[in-house]
């Protein structure tokens, strides 16, 4: 059974808890800051209460073209581990379960955040600008999943590998920073060549990108294991794609570093990503994009969502009903005719 506590978080709207993430950010470190923006896109309050609330949630599902594995239930552990706050979470979670089960007076959403952050922080001996980001997602995942569930989870069981395993400073460094063009790369134009770093539920590394290609034409490359095992979605590379022309919403993903470095959206993408409700904000060089549009000159960080749907028009209601283009890559004709293999037709 929920808490008290937990009654009181759930009167707050997705769009309150994006205020108070707003809120806090300028208590976070620079290394989650972007980083907690694009957690809660990757796990909307609206969609959720939207399946819950649907008669039939296969149904629903199907209605907004839902792929791949959305919520939060089977990752409460683990939909974070791209947080650097991530390897405070056993005691952040201690803190959330505690906070759940006391009989205290609830103190506003942005000082119950505050609180959580700085009982973890304490516990972990750092500063409270790591565990702050990290606490907002406990707390979230708490409203999502319950507290039994909350509980319930295993918990954490990896280290930070690679560039995560550095101080807070050396990976905000580690991000901003280009591949080396060689010694004479300063008189090179066209071929330059860089790096886009990617984590995804199941998977992590770096792909190489040319200077101003799209990161899905740059991942399409990048064939040296099976995506498909990891995520069904992925047939060419690890960054899951379809249309590539901003049509069908399946390759988006969160930038944790070098969104500077990528181009500016056109109005298509920033149109297209309210048809799809991805919550793409208004700033230049905007958090949330679509691979398929996205040209990098220069190294990018991304993280790559497990689920992607068309949920504009029917949850968030803010956008005019747009007809989507019909699919035609190779992706999808290869769909069809497995599919046709498969039905014998
Ligand atoms: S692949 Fe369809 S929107 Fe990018």
């Amino acid at each position: 059974m929920n808490s008290a506590f937990i009654s009181d978080l759930e009167k707050f709207t997705e769009a309150e808890w994006l205020s108070a993430v707003e809120t806090l950010l300028p208590e976070i470190h620079e290394v989650d800051r972007d980083a907690v923006r694009i957690w809660f896109r990757f796990y909307p309050l609206d969609l959720l209460n939207y399946l819950e609330s649907a008669e039939n949630v296969e149904e629903a599902m199907k209605g907004l073209a839902m792929e791949g594995d959305f919520g939060l239930l089977d990752k409460i552990d683990t939909s974070h581990r791209f947080l650097y706050g991530h390897r405070f979470w056993p005691l952040v979670k201690a803190s959330v379960v505690e906070r759940a089960e006391s009989d205290a007076p609830f103190a506003g959403l942005e000082a119950e955040i505050r609180s959580v952050a700085a009982k973890a922080s304490a516990a972990a001996k750092t500063q409270i600008s790591l565990t702050t980001a990290i606490a907002a997602v406990g707390l979230m995942t708490l409203v999502q999943a319950g507290l039994d569930e909350f509980k319930a989870a295993p918990g954490m069981t990896e280290q930070a590998e690679g560039m995560m395993a550095g101080s807070p400073d050396q990976i905000v460094a580690a991000r901003a920073k280009d591949d080396s063009q060689g010694l004479f790369g300063f008189l090179k134009t066209v071929d330059k060549k860089y790096s886009v770093a990617f984590k995804a539920m199941g998977s992590a590394g770096r792909f190489p990108v040319i200077n101003d290609e799209e990161i899905a034409s740059a991942s399409q490359k990048f064939r040296e294991r099976d995506w498909q095992s990891l995520d069904s979605r992925c047939w060419e590379g690890p960054v899951p794609i379809e249309c590539t022309s901003a049509s069908c919403g399946t390759c988006w993903v969160g930038v944790l570093g070098g969104a500077e470095k990528l181009s500016t959206p056109s109005d298509r993408e920033r149109r297209q990503m309210k048809v799809f409700g991805y919550g793409q904000t208004d700033e230049e060089k905007p958090f949330i994009r679509l691979a398929c549009q996205a040209r990098a000159s220069g190294n990018v960080t991304i993280v790559i969502p497990p689920w992607n749907a068309v949920f504009g028009k029917k949850v968030r209601g803010n956008v005019e009903e747009v007809e989507l283009e019909p699919v035609t890559t190779s992706a999808a004709k290869l769909r069809e005719a497995i599919s046709s293999a498969v039905s014998g037709e």
